[in-house]
């Protein structure tokens, strides 16, 4: 099985699949890793990894539809199996989710329901939250909002900062995201009529 990796920053979710392939524990290969900054760190591990890098930047298309044409377009070139959004900091048109609907894959740091949108670690302390996490779901229209298959907590601990809440919940996430691609490629989850399935059991 393909898989495309689009990526925004440091890519450390892309390097935790990349370890992940290469240890293989997840039946499939990386075949591109996009993104729509040119400086993203996580182009470097890419290259590291011997893995081809495009980037797309948003700034030379003057909408979001022509943007996510366009990647559309180029994710196309490397037909893949499912779609991994690893730090993609961009609110993705209906257009694209439904293109790729049922094979993108999105993670965020919160325990969705709770804490949709930006800053979540922050917010999370300032609601004096007693635990916090990371979320993969199923990419839909709504932002944040696809089906949740997997997720991981950790405790607030009171000296907690934004800063100290985010390293310990990206640790889970390296953990979680490559279980979660792996279930997906061997088809033990899928989603079915916007609801996730495991062996064919809706979650
Ligand atoms: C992580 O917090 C992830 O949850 C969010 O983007 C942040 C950076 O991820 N989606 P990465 O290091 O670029 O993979």
């Amino acid at each position: 099985s393909s898989i495309v990796v689009l990526i925004s920053g440091s890519g450390s979710n892309l390097q935790a699949i990349i370890d992940a392939v290469k240890a293989e524990e997840i039946p499939g290969e990386i075949r591109a890793v996009i993104s729509n900054k040119a400086e993203a760190y996580g182009l470097e591990r890419a290259k590291q990894a011997g893995i081809a890098t495009e980037v797309l930047s948003h700034t030379d298309f003057s909408s979001r539809e022509s943007f996510d044409q366009a990647m559309i377009r180029l994710i196309n070139q490397y037909d893949p199996d499912l779609v991994v959004l690893a730090g993609f900091m961009r609110i993705l048109s209906p257009a694209f989710v439904q293109y790729f609907e049922g094979r993108l894959l999105n993670i965020h740091p919160s325990l969705l329901p709770k804490f949709q949108g930006l800053h979540t670690h922050k917010r999370a302390i300032e609601a004096g939250e007693k635990e916090h996490g990371a979320s993969v779901h199923f990419v839909t229209e709504e932002l944040d909002g696809g089906p949740v298959f997997i997720q991981a907590a950790v405790e607030l601990d009171k000296e907690d900062t934004p800063e100290s809440l985010a390293a310990k919940v990206l640790k889970q996430e390296h953990l979680i995201y490559p279980i979660a691609v792996k279930w997906v490629l061997e088809g033990r989850i899928q989603l079915k009529g916007g609801v996730p399935y495991l062996d064919g059991i809706s979650l």
